[in-house]
């Protein structure tokens, strides 16, 4: 992490941002346990699968972010599949406030990570890897458990987020 320089990127970041931000996602709210047990998380759609057989998943957290040592040191974190209705749950923890958590109905999970209700999955995962990468960390992790609340009765789809907005999906209809 100490050999973060600011960034020679020729690029103007702005115009940058806007052509990647044509890549959809998905949301997910990651959690982890910070010092004296304090509840972290953080909204992130830079989660992505990377293998199947062993389980390993990675997401990407900025440098800057407060939250960061706490996912260093903790080696654990659970990922959050937000559901389409969940926008409000992606704004509060992208934001900035002292207790996140407040009013969020959540349990404790491995670890005593938090798991919040009412998710479309949930992962559990221990980090495997961290690689520093250029404004960013990214976190590579086995994944220990997930439960699928989709086949559980969520009705909702996934929440999306592309060109910079909240999206919902709706499948293509294809030529018969
Ligand atoms: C839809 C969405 C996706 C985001 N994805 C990421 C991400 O993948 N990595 C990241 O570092 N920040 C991401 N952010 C910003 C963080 O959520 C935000 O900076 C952070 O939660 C602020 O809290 P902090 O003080 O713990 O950094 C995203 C924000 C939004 C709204």
């Amino acid at each position: 992490m100490s050999d973060y320089r600011a960034s020679s990127s020729p690029f103007i970041e702005s115009e940058l941002r806007n052509a990647l931000g044509n890549f959809a996602t998905g949301v997910t709210v990651i959690t982890t346990l910070g010092n004296n047990r304090t509840k972290v998380g953080v909204t992130a759609n830079s989660f992505s699968s990377v293998s199947l057989d062993p389980a390993i998943v990675l997401w990407s957290l900025k440098k800057t972010s407060s939250s960061l040592s706490a996912f260093d040191e903790c080696g654990h974190f659970a990922v959050h599949i937000l559901a389409s209705n969940q926008v409000d749950l992606s704004n509060r923890f992208a934001s900035k406030s002292p207790d996140k958590f407040a009013g969020v109905s959540h349990v404790s999970g491995f670890m005593g990570i938090p798991i919040i209700d009412d998710c479309i999955c949930v992962f559990e995962c221990k980090t495997t890897e961290r690689i520093s990468a250029g404004d960013h960390i990214l976190f590579l992790a086995e994944v220990l458990s997930f439960s699928n609340h989709a086949k559980q009765g969520i009705e909702q789809g996934p929440l999306l987020f592309v060109q910079g907005q909240y999206a919902q999906s709706a499948p293509v209809a294809l030529e018969p």
